[in-house]
């Protein structure tokens, strides 16, 4: 009760702070900020193809936790176990992505562009470089100092159904059709059996396999995910094209292919069901909708005073 109070009240402060943000914030500065980044994004995406994945879910929970304040992006120290070693953890791989970019950028522009502003860009990039549309990143974040693992219990779960869902976009001033929208970002990556692994066996006492899965699928999946399975990684790609940005993330729920229950829940609730349906048969529609909604989550808590960090992982 007390956690969650804890919790409601650093929600409430975070969404009512209002979004300064400008998309020529660098003109003077640092000009060429998205050129270096974008480069160097595109770089690292051509070593490993899960970059993309990795910055655009890591943009979505930097946001979701403190606001977009890269509180993501600060290591534990001693005396605090942070963000990226609590629950539900992303990979240290797209750390060092962000690490290399501020390293160019301090040697262009020290001590200018936040780390927080670095990611946003990035999230931009790596949808366009996975075939996704592209809009204008507005800038002028600034760093938060503070990063506790315990605050990612605050994430959406992916056992989560449309009401929760909602609740936690709401909570972060974003709606019901963000929600939708902003679910598009599983057009990339995958996810690892255990998120969604209890909709196979013994599922409920009436069915064994979750009744929203596709039977084939659920199959498919189980070969994947076998019983006692030891490989921690083992899992599947969120859509059939985990490389490439596309609708086909909402086809495959439309069709009882959604693979956490937080994607096919969206095919259930009369609030998101049409919207999943027309995404799924105009992919231009996803494409219109999808930049506006990024740039809707990455106004969420930003904060005016703080600082630029040098150093992404290490406060000033
Ligand atoms: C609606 C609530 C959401 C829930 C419950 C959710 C949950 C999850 C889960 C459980 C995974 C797999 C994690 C793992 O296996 O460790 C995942 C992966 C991912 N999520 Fe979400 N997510 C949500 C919204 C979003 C949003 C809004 C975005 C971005 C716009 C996003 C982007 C991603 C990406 C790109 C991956 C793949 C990561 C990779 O392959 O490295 N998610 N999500
Ligand atoms: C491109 O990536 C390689 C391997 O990660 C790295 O050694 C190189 O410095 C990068 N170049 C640029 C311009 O970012
Ligand atoms: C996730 O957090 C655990 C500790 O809670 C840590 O051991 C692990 O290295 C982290 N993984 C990543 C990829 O950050
Ligand atoms: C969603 O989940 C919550 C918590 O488990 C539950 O109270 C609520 O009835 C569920 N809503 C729907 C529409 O299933
Ligand atoms: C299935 O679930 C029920 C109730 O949760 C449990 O009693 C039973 O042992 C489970 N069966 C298997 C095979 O895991």
């Amino acid at each position: 009760m007390i956690f969650s109070l804890n919790v409601l009240l650093i929600l409430v402060r975070v969404s009512l702070s209002g979004a300064i943000l400008d998309a020529n914030y660098y003109q003077k500065t640092c000009p060429q900020v998205e050129d270096i980044i974008y480069t160097s994004v595109r770089n690292a995406t051509a070593n490993d193809l899960k970059v993309p994945a990795r910055i655009l879910r890591m943009f979505f929970h930097d946001c979701f936790i403190r606001g977009c304040d890269a509180s993501v992006l600060l290591d534990s120290t001693p005396e605090n176990k942070a963000e990226k070693d609590g629950h539900i953890n992303l990979s240290l791989a797209a750390y060092n992505v962000i690490d290399d970019v501020k390293t160019m950028l301090e040697q262009s522009c020290p001590a200018t562009v936040s780390c927080a502003d670095i990611i946003a860009i990035a999230a931009r990039d790596v949808v366009v470089i996975s075939g996704g549309p592209s809009w204008s990143v507005l800038k002028g974040r600034k760093d938060g100092r503070i990063s506790r693992a315990e605050e990612t219990k605050t994430l959406p779960l992916s056992h989560d159904n449309t009401s929760q869902l909602i609740q936690s976009f709401s909570q972060r001033g974003l709606s019901v059709k963000d929600l939708v929208t902003l679910s598009g970002g599983h057009t990339l990556g995958r996810s690892r059996c255990s998120e969604f692994d209890y909709r196979l066996r013994n599922f409920s006492a009436a069915h064994d396999t979750d009744p929203t899965l596709d039977p084939e699928f659920a199959t498919e999946l189980k070969s994947k995910c076998p019983e006692h399975n030891k490989d921690p990684n083992a899992g599947e790609n969120l859509d059939s094209t985990g490389l490439g940005f596309d609708n086909d993330y909402y086809k495959r729920i439309v069709g009882g292919k959604g693979l956490l229950v937080s994607d096919q829940t969206l095919l259930g609730d009369y609030r998101t069901r049409w919207r999943v349906e027309a995404f799924a048969r105009y992919r231009r529609l996803f494409f219109w909708e999808f930049g506006p909604a990024m740039v809707r989550l990455g106004n969420v808590g930003v904060v005016e005073s703080g600082e630029v960090r040098v150093n992404c992982r290490v406060v000033n």
